[in-house]
């Protein structure tokens, strides 16, 4: 894309480890994206992620739910802090908690998820075992829109692994963070290139309507 965008500010939420923040970071800086993160923010004081963040001069934010009495005044607070830097895309990545819909509502067609199954398939937790378990023999990825409905909204891209035989847990999540490490930062520069919108509950690129399983990378 030769045309210029305005650069996109970003807010990341992570509760872990933060690798897909990490490729995200790293693609800004070879300047592969034009965007800013202009915070990370945790619902985990131990999140790793924010360790990443501080190493990148990002601002590092840690909100506790211990302080909260309820989802809805937690989801208040983070949505404070998110409106403080006003950014145009949420992204997140490895945050483990169900939001209230007054929160994804706030952010809709703004916001993106990352989820480790093949959706429809395997919505919530434990995706890599489920797959196992139901000798599927492909497995992976989905980048989606986050919409009310739990890992329901409309899928941009998926990525797909193989699952062998006598598949090894670890070794098949591995597999399938390394896809994540590469498409996350993709369906992100396409948000930021104002190519993707959710228009209708349907994830559009490129003024295209895309399928259920999203943009297909044959
Ligand atoms: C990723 O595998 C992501 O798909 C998953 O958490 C991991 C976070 O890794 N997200 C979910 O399960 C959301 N329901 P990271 O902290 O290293 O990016």
């Amino acid at each position: 894309m030769t045309e210029q965008h305005v650069q996109k500010s970003i807010v990341v939420l992570v509760s872990g480890n933060g690798s897909n923040l990490q490729a995200i970071i790293d693609e800004i800086a070879e300047k592969r994206i034009n965007a800013k993160i202009v915070a990370v923010i945790a619902n985990q004081e131990t999140a790793y992620g924010l360790t990443r963040a501080e190493n990148a001069g990002i601002p590092a934010i840690y909100i506790d739910h211990k302080n909260f009495a309820s989802r809805e005044e937690y989801d208040k607070q983070l949505a404070d802090s998110i409106d403080e830097f006003n950014p145009n895309l949420i992204v997140l990545a490895g945050f483990m908690r169900i939001l209230t819909p007054a929160f994804v509502e706030r952010y809709q067609g703004r916001m993106l998820n990352i989820h480790p199954s093949l959706l429809p398939k395997y919505k919530g937790l434990h995706t890599h075992q489920r797959a196992i378990d139901a000798n599927d023999k492909e497995h992976g990825a989905s980048v989606h829109f986050v919409t009310p409905e739990l890992d329901g909204g409309p899928v941009v891209l998926q990525s797909k692994v193989p699952v062998f035989e006598q598949q090894d847990v670890q070794e098949l999540a591995q597999r399938v963070q390394q896809q994540e490490r590469q498409m996350y930062p993709l369906v992100i520069k396409w948000f930021c290139e104002d190519r993707l919108k959710m228009i209708n509950n349907r994830a559009v690129l490129d003024n295209q309507i895309l399928a259920d399983e999203g943009y297909a990378i044959e």
